[in-house]
């Protein structure tokens, strides 16, 4: 794919569906009673591998006009996938469905493509066969393939050593089939989608006031109407090109702008971006807004401790912002990012360098030194759809953009160059 400079980006456009929150409303809509609806779901390869599964395990779901139909069939309804269960480019499918396979009565085995398997699974077989648990790699190397043998379960107290939505998400949901409590403990608060949407269904969970995440097990899970606000994550790349692009007005529908996930907003703040939020909808569940971008100077900033969770994966594309600003911007804290869909701290690095930017990456994060003249480059993506979008929004700014595999997008937004070209002027 080849991105030329552009003049400027005009238009109104809708955000797709929450990945995060698309794919929780299929897994929970599956574990519930009675039918859950879901509008605006994302048809995301992501969230299609998540229906792939639930449906090996004997869930129907189907399309209804603008709604995904789930077909529950309660806690203990799921049937014994007779093949393996295929994640894709999936880790949320991975982790989260882990926590649900380890209490069923049946076997499995998960796993998903060259990228997901050499992503870091310990962090859930640990906690998982505290709780009883029969997991574990196939390859004894902590990565799927993934053998989960069920088996009854105990709830425990667990202190994540990561700040992760996966890691607390599949502890919680490992919870719902334990007996006795399950208490989390997060060094900084990650998504929240998980503790929201299962209350909603019905199930008990709390935060308590030290800040854990309590599920009390015992209740049953009831279908849902589920609104899925756009994804601030996707939203992100658009947010990005009308405050970078001369000449851009862009205004996005229904941003989601859960608290947990709304780092990139304050970040735009930070570095002097000017946006206008023009409505707001569904204070009560997840909140969103229409927000109006147009360009600004951006200034250099520093992105640490406990924002970074609620911005783990706009990180590629505020790099590219802060390559764009005046001055320094310096990303702390976010190690994470080396078990990303790829070393995304790496490969940040590497394609800004390629770009003439001035970037030093550091053991947690990196110090990009702003305002440099930038140039098109080759751009080497290795399948991971933040790195494609992030550098198509780049080829904007320089002209001459190379990105090679971009069909990738389509993980979490397969209409994003269609979207991109609407847009243009
Ligand atoms: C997600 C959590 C995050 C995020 C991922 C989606 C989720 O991962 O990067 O894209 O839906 O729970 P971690 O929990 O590993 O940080």
């Amino acid at each position: 794919m080849k991105v030329d400079r552009s003049n400027g980006l005009r238009g109104t456009m809708t955000v797709p569906g929450d990945k995060s929150i698309s794919h929780r409303s299929v897994m929970f809509g599956a574990l519930a009673e009675g039918t859950t609806r879901v509008r605006h779901f994302l048809s995301g390869a992501d969230c299609l591998s998540t229906i792939d599964c639930m449906s090996r395990m004997g869930i129907s779901v189907e399309k209804d006009n603008e709604e995904l139909l789930i077909h529950g069939k309660g806690l203990h309804g799921l049937t014994a996938p007779t093949e393996t269960l295929d994640a894709g480019n999936s880790g949320t499918t991975t982790r989260l469905l882990s926590g649900i396979l380890a209490g069923q009565r049946f076997s499995s085995r998960i796993t998903g493509d060259s990228s997901l398997t050499s992503r870091p699974m310990k962090r859930i077989m640990e906690p998982l066969t505290q709780m009883g648990a029969r997991i574990r790699s196939e390859q004894g190397n902590g990565c799927a393939p993934l053998i989960i043998d069920g088996a009854p379960l105990q709830g425990i107290t667990y202190h994540t050593p990561v700040a992760s939505a996966q890691v607390k998400s599949c502890i919680l949901l490992a919870g719902l089939y334990a007996e006795g409590l399950t208490r989390v403990y997060e060094p900084a608060l990650s998504r929240d989608h998980t503790e929201r949407m299962l209350r909603a269904f019905g199930a008990d969970v709390a935060t308590d006031a030290d800040g854990s995440i309590v599920l009390t097990p015992g209740r049953k899970l009831t279908g849902q109407a589920v609104e899925v606000p756009g994804d601030i994550s996707s939203a992100a790349y658009f947010l990005a090109a009308g405050l970078l692009v001369p000449n851009s007005e862009i205004i996005l529908e229904n941003v989601g702008l859960n608290p947990t996930r709304d780092g990139m907003i304050c970040v735009i703040e930070k570095m002097g971006g000017q946006m206008t939020f023009l409505k707001r909808y569904h204070e009560d569940t997840e909140p969103a807004a229409d927000i109006l971008v147009r360009p600004s100077q951006l200034h250099g900033t520093v992105i640490e401790g406990a924002i970074i969770p609620t911005l783990i994966d706009e990180l590629p594309i505020i790099a590219v912002m802060a390559a764009f600003a005046e001055g320094e911007t310096i990303i702390k804290d976010a190690a994470e990012l080396k078990v990303k869909e790829t070393d995304r701290l790496a490969l940040i690095t590497e394609n800004l360098t390629r770009m003439g930017a001035d970037i030093t990456a550091t053991d947690d994060g990196m110090i990009i030194r702003g305002g440099r003249p930038l140039h098109g480059a080759a751009i080497e993506v290795q399948g991971d759809h933040r790195m494609a979008m992030a550098f198509a929004i780049a080829g904007l700014l320089t002209g001459d953009m190379e990105i090679a595999d971009a069909a990738c997008v389509s993980v979490s937004y397969p209409t994003f160059f269609e979207t991109l070209k609407n847009l243009s002027r």
